[in-house]
């Protein structure tokens, strides 16, 4: 709960008598610090599908195609388990892995901690794990533990690690109704627990546990909440621990509301909240899919994420041979390069203080500064309403010499307009620092809508809603196409 303190927040709990949404056990938060200041990290999908990147003899069924990603292909194409392990893991020899590259990337893109599939729904652990032999050392020719290296590099380049998995689904080990995995339910739940206490004592600090598509069983997922808890204290929990359908005042142990898939609220969110993005369409790897989002795309999203009181979640889908894609890494350079330049409008940044954003772009604040992100320009002047007062000093927050831009205020309606050159000195999103001399006011009768990405389809997967998912006619003429 960051847009108000703690003690106004049971005061008003207790006033109102409504119960207030909140996402942790306890009301020590202080664990979410880090997290709150981070706003951006990085994602990585990686695991035995990224050898098949969404093709299964001869078929596609990546690119959230029929609703599903690369990282899906075990239950799409309907494959038994044994049929997936046999054909995959002796396979899964990724020798260009080195965490140290991984790890630099992130830093050097500006991302604040990394998150990675420790396993995914095909059930198959990146880690050493006594609780089955279907892991990295004992079923692949690699046998190195993957989340020991990147644990180890993340804590010696300091930066915050976490890890995703997959608590609910796993196809290979849990029996549903006639589906058999190799488990009954009551081993299943034993195999999580066993993995959590691997994940959470032999990685050093985990920083994050981002479960996923939570079941309905509330019991069974505040076992597993309670146990990261009790082993550390400090990971911040993903509110996928439970299934949405779980209302929030029961989701006892999320510390982070996590969005849909790619979704930015329609609105600024007042509960710690992160949206995971991909790059392109899928989450794994996938031979096929060329629906890059351009760099303007990713620095764009990132502004709006952070206006909307959002940390950004970015995915990358790392190939069979433990390569981050030169399209990935490109990308996230330059974003980099922006933030090492911007980066005081995004990082311990505060939502935008106006619940609504404008025609050039969205605002974030960090006390009496307020930085316009003006993602499209407008040169006849950045205007804005629903502060009051003049500011003390306006610049572009990349020219180091801070020169005044000139600006007048209209305590008429609260309009401040700020004198602007014709180009824009930044086309993917030149930052404007408002400064105020006193606390930031806002003007409790400015107007205003939302214009960003209100709808998600617009920007997003609208591939998902292909009439040919799937279809091997569709590759064909995907590779052809390449040809
Ligand atoms: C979905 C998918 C999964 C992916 C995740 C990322 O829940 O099931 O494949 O890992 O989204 O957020």
């Amino acid at each position: 709960m960051k847009l108000l303190n703690k003690t106004l927040c049971l005061f008003v709990a207790l006033v109102t008598l409504t119960s207030t949404p909140t996402f942790a056990d306890s009301i020590d938060d202080s664990h979410m610090e880090w997290w709150r200041e981070a706003r951006y990290g990085m994602f990585i999908h990686w695991g035995l599908y990224s050898i098949a990147g969404g093709e299964w003899k001869g078929k596609d069924y990546g690119k959230e195609q029929g609703g599903a990603s690369a990282e899906w292909l075990m239950n799409s194409a309907k494959i038994h388990g044994k049929e997936y392990r046999n054909a995959l893991a002796p396979q899964f020899n990724p020798t260009d892995f080195d965490a140290e590259e991984w790890v630099s990337l992130a830093k050097e893109s500006g991302m604040k901690y990394i998150v990675i599939t420790s396993k995914h729904h095909d059930g198959f652990c990146l880690f050493d794990t006594d609780a089955t032999d279907y892991n990295v050392m004992d079923a692949t020719p690699f046998k190195r533990d993957i989340i020991k290296e990147l644990a180890d590099e993340c804590a010696k380049q300091d930066i915050k690690f976490g890890v995703y998995y997959s608590q609910f689904k796993d196809w290979y080990h849990r029996s549903r109704g006639k589906v058999k995995g190799t488990l009954s339910n009551d081993e299943y739940l034993k195999l999580v627990e066993k993995n959590l206490e691997e994940l959470l004592t032999n990685y050093g600090e985990m920083a994050v546990l981002w479960f996923d598509v939570g079941g309905n069983d509330v019991i069974e997922a505040d076992a597993q909440g309670a146990r990261v808890r009790e082993l550390q204290p400090n990971s911040a929990i993903c509110s996928r621990l439970y299934s949405r359908r779980v209302s929030v005042d029961k989701q006892k142990y999320a510390d982070f509301n996590s969005l849909p898939d790619r979704m930015l609220p329609s609105e600024r969110m007042t509960v710690d909240s992160e949206t995971c993005m991909t790059m392109r369409h899928n989450w794994g790897y996938d031979h096929t899919d060329d629906a890059w989002k351009s760099e303007k795309d990713i620095v764009e999203f990132l502004a709006l994420c952070a206006a909307r009181g959002v940390n950004l979640l970015l995915n990358v889908g790392p190939d069979p041979k433990g390569n981050i894609l030169s399209e990935e890494t490109v990308r996230l350079q330059a974003a980099g390069k922006w933030l090492a330049v911007n980066g005081d409008s995004i990082y311990g940044t505060t939502a935008s203080p106006v619940d609504f954003d404008f025609l050039w772009g969205a605002m974030t604040q960090k006390d009496q500064t307020i930085y316009l992100h003006v993602l499209e320009w407008k040169k006849e002047g950045v205007e804005f309403n629903g502060i009051v007062g003049k500011p003390s000093k306006v610049y572009f927050l990349a020219d180091e010499k801070r020169e005044a831009l000139p600006v007048s205020y209209d305590a008429n309606g609260h309009i401040t307009k700020i004198d602007v050159p014709a180009e824009a000195p930044d086309f993917r999103n030149t930052v404007i620092a408002v400064e105020y001399d006193a606390p930031i006011v806002t003007d409790e009768n400015a107007k205003g809508k939302y214009h960003w990405y209100t709808t998600r389809s617009k920007r997003h997967t609208e591939i998902k809603h292909n009439p040919h998912a799937g279809q091997t006619e569709l590759l064909e003429a995907v590779k052809a196409a390449r040809h």
